[in-house]
């Protein structure tokens, strides 16, 4: 039977640390903040700002929620960054991706100030990250080489294999990856024959956004699969074709109308030695990593160990 990696524990260990650290702030005066910008009303968007701000107050983080409309200017979006670079008590800022078509997100990422960059997307930190100096780190790569750390798998000299070359994960985790000296392959929609790299990786990681694309035959055995996606799944064949007769998923599925899948198919899971479970697995360890790096931005923004 394969481990399976708990993003729940994880997040769980790392948000106990977060608290004591905050503890530790708050005798020295400081309280970390974070501020997070969440434009328009992406029902995602919603759910996860959400989450990010009610554990900031689970774990004595400061939090205020900026909720520009849908036709919000880039000029507005601004000012508004230009503004929290200002004040003292914002250690972090979290600008809540994808942002409507209109909105320049390169430029917008690149006006937080870097040390406040708690999504680690500032050229500056992506930057720090490729040239292995300390920095901040995107939060859901970040997440699951802690995850690795955590329960004992050691990346060196492994091949891991990244499907999907996204900004946000794809691109760092492969870096990170590098850093913990694998020998990583960075696959994506134009890589030829992708079955004859996911079937080397004896660390696979997906991170492409399409339910259930990773299946059996793909996975070579033994492996660590590493399932970043969250898809929602509303159609009953789709369903049947993820879930079979899983009577906990049925009650979900009745419940909501939808249940969600990651990238990597869950029959696929049985060919791993270790897999995270999508929900449960890397979702839950983004957040505690986003409060890790709103503490770590307060210290090293004050020259605080
Ligand atoms: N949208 C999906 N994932 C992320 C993330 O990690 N950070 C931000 N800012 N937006 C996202």
């Amino acid at each position: 039977m394969p481990e399976v990696l708990d993003g729940v524990v994880v997040a769980a260990e790392i948000k106990a640390e977060v608290a004591e650290k905050v503890r530790a702030l708050a005798a020295n005066g400081v309280t970390p903040g974070l501020a997070v910008i969440l434009v328009g009303n992406v029902a995602a968007s919603e759910i996860y700002v959400r989450s990010k701000v009610k554990t900031c107050a689970e774990l004595g983080i400061y939090s205020e929620m900026l909720t520009p409309a849908e036709t919000v200017t880039t000029d507005e979006l601004l000012a508004m960054v230009a503004e929290l670079n200002q004040r003292d008590e914002i250690d972090g800022i979290l600008i809540q991706l994808p942002l409507p078509a209109h909105v320049e997100t390169r430029r917008l990422l690149k006006a937080v100030a870097p040390e406040k960059d708690v999504d680690g997307f500032h050229p500056v930190n992506v930057g720090r990250l490729q040239s292995g100096q300390a920095g901040l780190q995107p939060c859901t790569p970040a997440g699951v080489m802690e995850m690795l750390r955590r329960r004992g798998i050691d990346v060196a000299g492994k091949h891991a294999v990244v499907l999907g070359r996204s900004d946000i994960v794809g691109k760092p985790m492969a870096m990170l990856l590098v850093n913990a000296s694998a020998t990583v392959t960075v696959c994506h929609s134009r890589t030829v024959d992708l079955t004859s790299y996911t079937q080397r990786a004896e660390v696979l990681v997906a991170a492409i956004g399409r339910p259930g694309f990773v299946t059996e035959d793909m996975v070579r055995p033994g492996a660590v699969v590493i399932d970043v996606g969250i898809n929602r799944v509303t159609d009953e064949r789709k369903f049947v074709e993820f879930f079979g007769d899983d009577p906990a998923r049925r009650t979900t599925f009745a419940k909501r109308g939808s249940v969600v899948v990651g990238d990597v198919h869950p029959e696929a899971y049985r060919a791993s030695s270790a897999y995270t479970p999508v929900p449960g697995g890397v979702g839950a360890l983004t957040i505690a990593m986003l409060m890790a790096n709103t503490v770590r931005a307060a210290s090293l923004r004050r020259g605080l160990p």
